[in-house]
C-alpha cells in the first residue's frame, strides 16, 4: 500500500506521530473558521483516533505539505468504513494557507488513496450548508451533491443542514491527477 501521494502543490504523508498531530490540531482547532467555530474539543479527539487507528483502525490522518519546502500546511482524513464499499474525505487548510489550491489537490491525492488502495465503489464528503466555500472545493474536483440534512448542525448561532457529496470510481477514473500524482516516498 502506498500512503504517501504527490501532486503538483502538495504532498500528503501519515504524521509522524502524535506530538506531531497535537502540535497541528493546537494551531487549527482554537479557531477552524467562522462555520465550525472553536473547536478545541477535537484536539484530544484527533489524537485518541490516531492512536486507535495505529492499533486497529482503516483510517488514516495525513499530514498535507507544501511540495519542495515541505512546509506542513494542513490535514486531511481519508476513512474507508469498515462495513461498506464506500468511504469518506474530510479535509483541513491552516488559515493562513488557503486559498492557494492546496485543499483542493489534497482531497484528489486522497481520492488517490482511497481508490487505489481500497475495493470502494464511492468517496463522500460532508458540508455544511452554509460552507459555500467547502461545497465550491468539492464541486471543482468532480464530486456531486447527493443529499442533505436538514437543521443538522449548530453553527454561527443557528442551525444549518449537513451536505452530502460523492465521487464514483468510475469518475475517479477519468480525473487527470491519476497521470500527474507521484506514489511513494521521495525525498
Ligand atoms: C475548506 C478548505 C479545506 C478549503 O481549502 P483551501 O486550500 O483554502 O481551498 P482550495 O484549495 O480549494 O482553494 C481554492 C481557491 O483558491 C484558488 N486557487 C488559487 N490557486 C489555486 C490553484 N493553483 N489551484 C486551485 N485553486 C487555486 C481557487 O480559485 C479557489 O478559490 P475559490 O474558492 O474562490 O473558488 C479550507 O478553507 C479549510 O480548511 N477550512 C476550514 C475547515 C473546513 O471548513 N473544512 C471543510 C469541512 S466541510
Amino acid at each position: 500500500m502506498y500512503t504517501t501521494y504527490t501532486g503538483q502543490l502538495v504532498r500528503i504523508r501519515p504524521f509522524r506521530d502524535e506530538t506531531e498531530l497535537r502540535e497541528f490540531c493546537t494551531v487549527q482547532f482554537s479557531m477552524l473558521n467562522a462555520q465550525f467555530g472553536d473547536c478545541r474539543w477535537r484536539i484530544d479527539d484527533a489524537v485518541e483516533r490516531y492512536r486507535l487507528n495505529l492499533a486497529s483502525g482503516l483510517e488514516t490522518c495525513f499530514a498535507v505539505e507544501q511540495v519542495g519546502k515541505g512546509k506542513h500546511v494542513g490535514w486531511v482524513n481519508a476513512r474507508p468504513q469498515r462495513d461498506q464499499l464506500a468511504g469518506s474525505i474530510g479535509t483541513e487548510i491552516l488559515s493562513e494557507q488557503r486559498s492557494r489550491g492546496y485543499g483542493r489537490e489534497a482531497k484528489l491525492l486522497a481520492l488517490c488513496h482511497m481508490f487505489e488502495n481500497f475495493p470502494l465503489h464511492s468517496v463522500w464528503a460532508v458540508t455544511l450548508g452554509n460552507h459555500r466555500r467547502s461545497a465550491r472545493g468539492l464541486e471543482a474536483i468532480g464530486m456531486q451533491r447527493c443529499g442533505c440534512q436538514r437543521v443538522a448542525q449548530y453553527s454561527q448561532g443557528g442551525h444549518t443542514a449537513r451536505i452530502y457529496y460523492r465521487i464514483m470510481r468510475e469518475d475517479w477514473e477519468r480525473l487527470p491527477i491519476r497521470e500527474i500524482v507521484r506514489r511513494g516516498h521521495r525525498s
